[in-house]
């Protein structure tokens, strides 16, 4: 919606244009806020939850008579600062040519081609895309399943991928459970609303598969491992393995329908229909764009975790001297 186009604000952490290694505070404010701040206390309470939502659960809870502070909070609103913060980690990424990308791989059934996400012409194409997809059949397949979920007074959700490139090996270790990178990555995306499930590399398929059909062989070539195929989505033992990371994830239809649902009003006890207010039809293509953020925020930790350094260049030459070493690492007289 058009009052949701947001600018972040840096209030502090940054001098001249370059980090000064304080906190990095940013502030995006909530326009819509002008709109209520005055009628905080002339407005209705909430007592009917919508199915789908964390109304009934967070006032059982917190204890509260009123399902609104509830729902403010759980909102998916919160993201737009998770997307800023991804922003500066990206950032980060970016000094090492480590890019995340993302696009969206299906809305309710339809689903998309997708595309070659290391070309930049196809994340250009994506970038324009209303809907996160490479090309216009898909582009036209899915905002069809959309229209027609609007149609019947519906929601839809869906699958999307975020794909981390230029990742180094070795980020996130197999020592500790906590340290796991896949662990790490699977919490960081399941904390955005409405996820569902995460997937690491071929995830589900997986598990329908033979031992010989699911995993990435290697080769040696001109003198380095070689992998034939990442099907692991980039990860091994809770580790990057120097492939592409892999993330697919599915999104629920968004709960609030035009179309009412079965509820209860709690300050009656009577069974009602859902209340409708204004609300999305998709989601999809903007989760996209907060998976995006997160893997790039979980990367980033991982990143200065393996390389440590209290500057940029510090940390540059960290990351380069573990290149460097494991170009020439020893393993029984042959390079690994
Ligand atoms: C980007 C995004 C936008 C959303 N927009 C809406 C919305 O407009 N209306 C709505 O009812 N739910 C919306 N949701 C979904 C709810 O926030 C979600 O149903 C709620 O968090 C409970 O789901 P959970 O238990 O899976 O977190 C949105 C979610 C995301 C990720």
């Amino acid at each position: 919606m058009k009052i949701e186009s947001d600018r972040a604000e840096i209030l502090g952490g940054v001098w001249r244009g370059k980090t000064t290694g304080g906190p990095i505070a940013l502030r995006i404010e909530n326009r819509d806020w002008p709109n209520w701040k005055d009628k905080e206390y002339e407005l209705p309470r909430m007592t009917v939850p919508r199915p789908g939502h964390a109304d009934l659960a967070g006032v059982y809870k917190y204890g509260f008579d009123d399902i609104r502070p509830v729902l403010e909070r759980a909102s998916a609103r919160e993201t737009t600062m998770r997307v800023a913060i991804g922003a500066v980690a990206k950032k980060l990424l970016a000094e090492f040519d480590i890019v995340v990308r993302s696009q969206v791989l299906q809305i309710g059934s339809a689903r998309a081609t997708p595309g070659d996400l290391s070309d930049p012409a196809v994340i250009e194409r994506i970038e324009q895309s209303s809907v996160r997809v490479a090309d216009d059949a898909s582009e036209e397949r899915l905002r069809a399943a959309i229209d027609a979920a609007k149609d019947r007074h519906d929601t839809l959700g869906g699958v999307f991928e975020v794909v981390a490139f230029g990742v180094m090996p070795g980020l996130g270790s197999h020592v500790q459970w906590d340290r796991k990178l896949d662990g790490r990555l699977a919490q960081a995306i399941m904390s955005i609303q409405a996820i569902k499930a995460v997937a690491i590399g071929d995830g589900f398929q997986a598990g329908e598969r033979y031992g010989t059909e699911a995993h990435d062989g290697m080769t040696m070539r001109d003198g380095s491992v070689q992998r034939l195929t990442n099907r692991a989505g980039g990860l091994e033992g809770g580790m990057t393995n120097g492939q592409p990371v892999v993330v697919r994830v599915v999104k629920k239809p968004i709960s609030t329908t035009a179309a009412p649902q079965p509820t209860v009003d709690l300050a009656t006890g009577q069974d009602v229909p859902s209340q409708y207010v204004r609300s999305d039809v998709c989601a999809v293509p903007a989760a996209a764009v907060i998976g995006e953020a997160m893997v790039a925020y979980v990367l980033a930790d991982a990143l200065l975790e393996k390389a440590g350094g209290d500057s940029l260049a510090e940390v540059r030459s960290n990351v380069a001297a573990f290149i460097r070493a494991l170009a020439h690492q020893e393993f029984s007289g042959s390079a690994v």
